[in-house]
């Protein structure tokens, strides 16, 4: 046995994967679909109906076979989902064996009628600080609204359109509709007219036994003592808030809000099909989701619900993720979905700062912080007696005692800004002055139980500081007000948005909308007004702007699929950064922001609106044909070219093989089309058909570049249309290849946590009277749609069982502490279909973990990664 040879981050926190006890049965049945780790809810489960009239005598089976152990949560009475979730508790031993239980839910699986069972999983709650802005005031309010960027100011004055009527349904954390911005008041005659609370105060899915309080309306009242965020408050305000000082995209537009967190928390996947059902039953014209994970899957139960909706002809607009910095692939459902709209963000251009004056300093400092009020005034020290070094105030020890009384000033790094602040504040400090370390501007320290402030200031002013406090005394003083600041990040992909594609390869995201820095409203209970950021905030202005294009004379009876082309079609393609010519990778931005004048007024549509050249294993998706249509009174004539951007790399291969570079790296290499026609002439009333063939370009097929661009559509009269275009990408090699298995993984330890490593050569011995158990650590490198794990006795060779149950569709690992890898406990037991766990006989045995490839054939042993552990010897 030794430490861990794990070469990136010592393993942490990891998650333990699956449940044992009375329900071993169904996670064996051929009808199952397990799902990802850590976020299963154990004991609960949605079941699938292939009609309604197999519910009734379900819940009968059910109840007459489990009495008291079991509660029915949710029933799904709908044309597009039929079905029920229920939770069981342990068995009542009085009552049914263990056993018997385990037949019995065999039996009630088999039923022809039930077409697929899901575990319950936990959706996290987008976790984003508000910041709150005190000061509103009109210059403020207009500096900081993002519509000139998406032309929706030109809408509103122009086109006299404000998206009136048009009723966007928002599943999200409930509202604070007594806000005047929002109407005041809920129901008939109400900005926020539809929705309910699904869930109350105190919901949150992760609790053992979740506290569901449904009520009549979706406020939100939770107050600022429970630490809810205003997330659904800051969402709704976006599509549809307004008042003297703020405007909303479709300050006219109808709301629902259906409420799907509690104060705090997360919610579970049932309640999302839910609401969107209740969503879809209300009439919605748009359905809006911020929230998701990082899956990059599509086969979730509110995934496929979401699909269904979105197939009905109604835009389903989701949140891309936030989690860009991760690297390529973190694009999470349920935005993965199959004809949902997925939305990347992009930065405002302005962000709200505060600033300070500093003694000696002719200008003031910007600061963040989340945070906010007039601050003390007071001196300002070092706040490590080697303050500039890599490990400021991460140790109390090294804090002089000269912070007492004031604000410390200490570098960015090495540890939270939470320990940082907690150390200065023991040792008597009264706030505490961060400077970035990598030459960044001022920003938002994270540290929400910080007894005293904590600001972010830009590297160069707080070395401006260190040196005034070397040559004498310096002190602060606050107004704790904000005024707007330029961003230079100003309309390019905000750094945290998720990048695609899906695992399948999908093109997602599919489009962008400012996200980045976002003014909007906040529960009165948080001071009405704020800021936040997010793809939370993207997906709101995208579904706003969608009001807007409904309410026009062209929106009339248009389908969600039709409604994205044509934002894709006219959608702003962004720099990498600005002032650089290079064009950012459809995988982060998409089509591009969002520019909704021209989406509502042009007249010639292209579709598809997006093309995916897949990988290069096949031929099948090399060539791809486009139809444009003229709507228009006018002949429109365009020059056909290919407008590349940058490359994703997303492997670091040269030194850590098939682990994702966070965040993505970008090359030059380009695909080169072949373009059917090169200029075209499209008369009022007709279309023309284009066929565009992709040369990948010539980069090492190991690498899995993952080229980009757009198929460009120069108009050669913008009097009479606009360029268009179609942001395509694909991947050169074979995503077949792609290991799943980072090196060094799985392996055996005595741990949940894979601090100690055994070797192939160890042996594992497994006492079962302890309670002992042995952990596979595994690290997926990329999402495997199925992880298997057989028992092998050493003796015969043979197979005896399966050492846990199938795990399909899981997301990768990341480099990210609590992300990095996961165990899966053997505690000696083998399953046969549909039996409970069986004790091995005592004896040696080995495990056999297989994890399969990107678009591999489970019937194919060559398609899957395969490890076989040491020998562990079961005793006992
Ligand atoms: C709007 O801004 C003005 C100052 O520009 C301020 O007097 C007024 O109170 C603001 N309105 C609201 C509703 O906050
Ligand atoms: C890409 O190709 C694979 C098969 O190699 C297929 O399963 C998948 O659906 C394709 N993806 C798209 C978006 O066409
Ligand atoms: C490519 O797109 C960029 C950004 O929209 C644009 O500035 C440039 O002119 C385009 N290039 C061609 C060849 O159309
Ligand atoms: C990312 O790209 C830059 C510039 O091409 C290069 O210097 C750097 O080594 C790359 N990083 C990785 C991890 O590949
Ligand atoms: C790892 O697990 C062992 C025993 O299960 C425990 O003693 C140890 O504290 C854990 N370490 C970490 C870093 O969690
Ligand atoms: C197992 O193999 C390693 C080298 O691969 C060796 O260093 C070690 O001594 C071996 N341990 C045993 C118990 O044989
Ligand atoms: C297993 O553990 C039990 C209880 O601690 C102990 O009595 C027994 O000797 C152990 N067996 C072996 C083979 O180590």
């Amino acid at each position: 046995m030794k430490p861990s040879s794990i070469s990136i981050v010592p393993l942490f926190a990891l998650a333990t994967f699956y449940l044992q006890g009375t329900t071993d049965a169904l996670l064996h049945h051929s009808k199952y679909k397990a799902s990802p780790s850590d976020d299963v809810i154990t004991g609960r489960y949605i079941v699938e109906f292939a009609n309604q009239e197999a519910a009734n005598p379900f819940v009968h089976s059910l109840s007459t076979s489990f009495e008291h152990d079991v509660k029915i949560h949710e029933q799904f009475k709908h044309d597009l989902f039929h079905g029920l979730s229920f939770n069981l508790h342990d068995p009542n031993p009085s009552l049914v064996t263990a056993s018997s239980y385990d037949e019995k839910l065999q039996e009630l699986f088999d039923h022809e009628h039930v077409t697929a069972v899901y575990p319950i999983r936990a959706i996290q709650r987008p976790e984003l600080t508000a910041i709150p802005v005190t000061n509103q005031n009109e210059n403020i309010a207009q500096t900081i609204l993002p519509h000139q960027l998406t032309q929706v100011d030109r809408v509103h004055k122009e086109l006299k359109n404000t998206g009136k009527g048009i009723v966007v349904g928002i599943i999200d954390s409930g509202v604070d509709y007594k806000h005047p911005a929002l109407g005041g008041g809920f129901g008939k005659g109400y900005k926020v007219r539809y929705g309910e609370d699904l869930v109350g105060d105190k919901y949150d899915s992760n609790q053992p036994n979740p506290i569901v309080r449904p009520g009549p309306t979706p406020l939100d009242n939770c107050g600022a003592a429970s630490g809810a965020s205003g997330h659904g408050t800051h969402v709704s305000g976006i599509v549809a808030g307004s008042s003297a000082n703020f405007t909303g995209v479709a300050p006219d537009a109808t709301l629902g809000m259906w409420r799907v967190f509690g104060c705090t928390g997360s919610t579970g996947n049932d309640i999302i099909i839910k609401a969107l059902l209740k969503a879809y039953d209300a009439g919605s014209d748009i359905i809006s989701l911020s929230l998701g994970d990082n899956s990059g899957w599509s086969e979730g139960p509110d995934t496929i619900v979401a699909s269904r909706i979105a197939k009905k002809g109604v835009p389903v607009v989701i949140a891309a993720g936030n989690a860009g910095q991760s690297g390529a692939f973190t694009v999470g459902s349920p935005s993965t979905g199959e004809g949902v709209i997925s939305v990347a963000s992009f930065d405002n251009a302005h962000n709200l700062v505060y600033k300070f004056k500093a003694t000696g300093f002719s200008d003031a400092i910007a600061y963040a912080s989340s945070q906010s009020g007039k601050f003390p005034s007071g001196d300002i020290v070092a706040g490590d007696k080697a303050v500039g070094g890599t490990k400021d105030a991460c140790d109390p020890s090294t804090i002089p005692a000269t912070v007492k009384g004031n604000y410390g000033l200490v570098k960015r790094g090495s540890c939270t800004f939470s320990i940082k602040s907690a150390n200065l504040a023991k040792a008597g400090a009264i706030g505490v002055v961060v400077y970035d370390n990598a030459g960044g501007d001022a920003f938002t320290p994270s540290a929400p139980d910080a007894k005293v402030p904590v600001m972010g200031i830009a590297q160069k002013d707080g070395e401006a500081l260190l040196a005034a406090i070397k040559k004498g005394k310096v002190s602060l003083t606050f107004d704790g007000k904000l005024s707007p600041v330029p961003l230079a990040s100003a309309k390019t992909v905000s750094s945290f948005s998720s990048v695609g594609a899906s695992y399948e390869l999908d093109l997602r995201p599919n489009i962008g909308a400012p996200g980045g820095d976002i003014y909007s409203t906040l529960p009165r209970y948080l001071g009405s007004w704020g800021m936040m950021s997010g793809t939370s905030m993207a997906t709101p202005y995208l579904s706003g702007s969608i009001a807007l294009y409904l309410k026009s004379a062209k929106g009339k009876n248009k389908k969600g699929t039709y409604i994205m082309e044509e934002f894709q079609n006219y959608a702003y393609k962004a720099p990498v950064q600005n002032g650089e010519k290079a064009i950012d990778s459809p995988l982060r931005q998409g089509a591009g922001l969002i520019q909704v004048y021209d989406t509502i007024q042009q007249n010639v549509h292209i579709t598809p609106g997006q093309f995916s050249f897949n990988d290069t294993s096949s031929n099948q998706y090399k060539t791809q044909t486009f139809t444009i249509t003229n709507h228009g009174s006018k002949t429109v004539s365009y020059q056909i070219s290919n407008n590349v951007s940058l490359s994703v790399v997303p492997y670091d291969l040269a030194t850590s093989g098939y682990t994702y570079i966070q965040p993505i790296n970008y090359t030059t290499a380009a695909a080169k089309l072949r373009i059917s026609k090169k200029s075209i002439k499209v008369a009022p009333g007709k279309s023309v058909k284009v066929k565009v063939s992709v040369i990948p370009p010539h980069t090492d097929v190991k690498q899995h570049i993952m080229y980009g661009g757009y198929v460009q559509l120069k108009s050669s009269n913008k009097k009479n249309g606009l360029d268009l275009s179609i942001p395509y990408f694909g991947v050169v090699g074979r995503q077949k290849d792609l290991p799943i298995f980072d090196q060094d993984f799985p392996y055996l330890s005595s741990n949940s946590n894979g601090t100690v490593a055994y070797e192939k050569n160890e042996t594992f011995v497994l006492n079962r009277s302890k309670k002992a158990e042995a952990y596979i650590i595994t690290r997926l490198l990329s999402g495997t749609a199925l992880l298997q794990g057989d028992v092998v006795d050493v003796k015969s060779h043979k197979v005896i069982g399966k050492a846990f149950p199938d795990q399909t569709y899981l997301a990768r690992n990341t480099l990210n502490p609590t992300e990095q890898a996961q165990s899966i406990p053997w505690d000696g037991s083998y399953y046969k279909s549909g039996n409970k766990p069986i004790p091995v006989p005592k004896g040696t045995y080995e495990i056999t973990v297989r994890a399969l490839h990107i678009f591999g054939n489970p019937k194919k042993q060559a398609d899957f990664d395969t490890w076989t552990s040491g020998h562990i010897r079961v005793t006992n």
